[in-house]
């Protein structure tokens, strides 16, 4: 069952990132079982090989301490030109996974294709657009760059630019 990351996972997540950086020498940290995709942390910026997404899969992992979730779109969620990303030939949907009301960190629900956050019932649609509740403004979209079937959290690409000159 494909589901994003809920709080007390990514607080985990979070303590195994602070634990590697503890051990001190390495700049770049190659995480294990505990992370979803293969991703590597290196100052500032995440790199995850998004090559084994599924359809309708979506997954989360950390960037410079935030979750950021990853939901690769099937044919039927809406499409969104100011919010999709395009990676060979698949559309994804990809935002800070913090709800924009009071940064709650809302769970993906598979059975109704949103995001649900707990806190005060806010709801976002695959796109990361509020839908209901108290959320202000859709889940913000990190700054990406895509390196074939790898996406580079933390640096400003072509296509990211593209979607903030659309916002
Ligand atoms: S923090 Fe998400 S609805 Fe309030």
């Amino acid at each position: 069952m494909p589901t994003c990351i809920n709080r007390r996972d990514f607080i985990g997540l979070s303590l195994g990132g602070f634990a590697a950086v503890g051990t001190g020498a390495a700049l770049v940290a190659m995480k294990g079982s505990w992370d979803p995709l293969p991703s590597v942390i290196s100052a500032g910026f995440t790199t995850v090989d998004i090559s084994t997404l599924k359809e309708g899969e979506c997954k989360t992992v950390e960037w410079r301490g935030k979750p950021v979730y990853i939901l690769k779109k099937t044919a039927q969620m809406t499409p969104n030109a100011s919010r999709d990303v395009h990676i060979d030939g698949a559309n994804y949907s990809i935002g800070v996974q913090i709800c924009t009301h009071l940064g709650c960190i809302p769970y993906y629900e598979s059975a109704t294709t949103s995001f649900k956050c707990a806190c005060h019932g806010g709801a976002f649609d695959v796109n990361g657009i509020q839908t209901f509740g108290p959320p202000p403004k859709p889940m913000e979209i990190p700054p990406f760059k895509i390196d074939g079937s790898r996406l580079v959290l933390g640096e400003e690409g072509a296509e990211y630019k593209k979607l903030v000159a659309k916002a």
